[in-house]
């Protein structure tokens, strides 16, 4: 009981010093609390900004660097006509699949892509769970397999929605400066995946 009553004064203790220093230090308007600079009860009136993609047609874009060693790559051409993705309709797969990436001049889509790495679980007569699939990593000791099963040429379905992941740049100028560098090992990891290659780093494979 002591020791409750104790934590609860200086609970309360803490929560006057909160108060304290809200009261006391000069006003913060609404129009100044948010990045947008604009009163937080008027979310009728508020104009967004303006945001432009770019115009260039697959075939006349630059490439973007990774963000990161690995990150799915930003698309940078215009997605104009290639969207939405329906069950139906992925133009993404008429140029970027590795068969005909090379005569589009479009990165292929990568071996991950054409990978299980959810493990099928499959349960035998005596109730047994197995999981099919390669191990291709065991992580603490072996508890969590990272299962890999090929889909022999057949993107796997996780990977055919290609806008959940790979998104175009918007033209915007940030609010808040990006101070984050990726570090690359090596100058080719800007503009290539290697995941495919280096899955098991840093996890225990015996
Ligand atoms: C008409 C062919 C074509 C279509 C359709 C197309 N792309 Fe591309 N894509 C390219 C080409 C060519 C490039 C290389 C940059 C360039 O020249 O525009 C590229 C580049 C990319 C890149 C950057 C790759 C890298 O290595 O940085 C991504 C990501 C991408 N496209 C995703 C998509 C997605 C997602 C779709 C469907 C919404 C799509 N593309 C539809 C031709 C195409
Ligand atoms: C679940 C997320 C996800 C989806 C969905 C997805 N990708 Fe990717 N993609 C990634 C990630 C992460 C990478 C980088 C690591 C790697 O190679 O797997 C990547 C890499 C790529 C690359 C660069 C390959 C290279 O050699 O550098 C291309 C091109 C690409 N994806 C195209 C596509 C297309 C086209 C689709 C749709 C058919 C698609 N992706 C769907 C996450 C995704």
């Amino acid at each position: 009981m002591k020791k409750i009553s104790k934590i609860a004064l200086s609970m309360a203790a803490l929560s006057l010093i909160v108060v304290g220093c809200a009261t006391t230090g000069s006003s913060v308007s609404d129009e100044s609390l948010s990045l947008r600079k604009a009163p937080v009860h008027k979310e009728n009136v508020i104009k967004l900004q303006k945001v432009t993609y770019t115009k260039a047609a697959p075939g006349q874009a630059k490439l973007i660097p990774r963000s990161y060693n690995n990150a799915p790559p930003l698309i940078p051409h215009s997605v104009e006509g290639l969207v939405p993705i329906t069950k139906n309709n992925n133009t993404c797969l008429g140029c970027h699949m590795p068969e005909v990436a090379k005569s589009m001049q479009a990165t292929p889509i990568p071996p991950t892509h054409f990978m299980n790495f959810r493990p099928k679980p499959v349960i035998l007569p005596d109730g047994k769970l197995v999981k099919q699939g390669k191990v291709v990593a065991k992580v603490n000791g072996g508890a969590n397999e990272v299962f890999a099963t090929p889909t022999h040429g057949k993107l796997y379905p996780g990977r055919f929605n290609c806008t959940q992941c790979h998104v175009p740049q918007a033209n915007v100028k940030p609010l808040v400066k990006n101070t984050f560098t990726p570090g690359f090992k090596s100058k080719k990891e800007m503009h290539k995946s290697d995941l495919i290659n280096t899955l098991n780093q840093g996890v225990n494979t015996d």
